[in-house]
């Protein structure tokens, strides 16, 4: 039985936010009209996710692998050449501080540099200083409902551009295939292009069949996700045989299992695909047996995840409580 888990629903607008070295409130945070990340979205960003783990007397909140996220930071702005305005510790310092200025005890902080601000005009300005923006979020705890009977996805074409494993703020294809399904009274589309699977508009998607999980290769169609990885390597330590592989869309439509997977939404069964259900028999249009296994095996591995970072960062930025702003 997978047991709910419990988020008060705290005020967002009591957040604090770090834009270009200062720390002001998230409602009064202004960039400029001429940021290139406004004008030509011309920017990459990050979602971490946060959460309390830890036995009782000893929980603590912390970000699943950072160091990951930081690593892609790095990949996403080496590819569109903007200059790493920060270090990794800088960036890990300010994520500890981002999470121990708010209450919350799960939270998305979110990780944005753009090109910085310039008159409008299409080559790289010269000498203009990235905008870096660092804030985060109340992270609602994920359904019950979702954990418990899965999720509806539909298909689409994917229609986005060939440098999909860039964490770009420029986002519209993707937002657009969100509400594709919305729309369509669905969770996620899941997108395929040429008769192979790429990925959900804002999550990963991998496929189980005979008790085999598979998830396409990474390259330029999709995002190399932080979550997907973890599910691969928590799966290698059960056992469980991964395939990282072209997927095509009838292995899709077959499978037993079909999982989506994000920084905001862990993993989650996808149960049907365009009204049809996902897996035959007993477990049709249900969560798998293989995700119920994966799900409680996340929630340990970000128990792991937090005791590397409590030994890292040594635990003391992190208190449940907001820090008094300095006068
Ligand atoms: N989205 N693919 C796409 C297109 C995504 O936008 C995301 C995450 C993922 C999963 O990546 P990860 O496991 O590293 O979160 C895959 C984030 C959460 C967002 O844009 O809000």
């Amino acid at each position: 039985m997978i047991e709910p888990r419990n988020n008060p629903a705290p005020d967002w607008h009591q957040a604090t936010c770090y834009l270009n070295g200062e720390w002001t409130a998230l409602i009064d945070a202004k960039v400029s009209v001429l940021d290139r990340g406004f004008i030509f979205g011309d920017g990459v960003y990050e979602v971490i996710a946060v959460d309390t783990v830890g036995a009782d007397g000893a929980r603590t909140r912390a970000p699943f692998r950072a160091n990951e996220h930081f690593a892609r930071l790095q990949r996403s702005l080496d590819a569109v050449r903007i200059d790493n305005p920060l270090r990794l510790e800088q960036w890990l310092d300010l994520t500890a501080e981002v999470i121990d200025r708010h209450p919350w005890p799960r939270q998305l902080v979110y990780v944005q540099v753009t090109r910085g601000v310039a008159k409008r005009d299409h080559p790289f300005p010269a000498g203009t200083v990235p905008t870096v923006f660092v804030s985060t979020s109340p992270w609602p705890t994920i359904p019950n409902e979702q954990i418990e009977h899965g999720v509806a996805a539909v298909t689409h074409t994917d229609e986005r551009w060939l440098h999909c494993d860039i964490k770009s703020t420029s986002l519209l294809g993707n937002v657009l295939m969100k509400q594709y399904a919305i729309d369509n009274g669905a969770s996620e589309t899941v997108m395929l292009r040429d008769g192979y699977l790429t990925e959900g508009s804002s999550t990963n998607i991998s496929v189980i069949k005979n008790g085999v999980i598979s998830t396409p290769p990474k390259t330029v169609q999709l995002l190399p996700g932080i979550t997907v990885d973890g599910i691969a390597h928590i799966a290698a330590q059960q056992g469980v045989k991964v395939d990282v592989r072209p997927v095509a869309v009838g292995e899709l439509r077959a499978a037993d299992e079909i999982w989506l997977s994000s920084s905001g939404r862990e993993v989650l069964a996808i149960v049907t695909l365009d009204g049809a259900p996902v897996g035959t028999g007993p477990n049709a249009a249900k969560p798998g047996p293989i995700y119920r296994k994966m799900y409680e095996w996340f929630q340990q591995a970000k128990q792991e995840d937090a005791r590397t970072w409590q030994a890292q960062r040594g635990g003391s930025a992190i208190k449940p409580h907001v820090r008094e702003r300095a006068a």
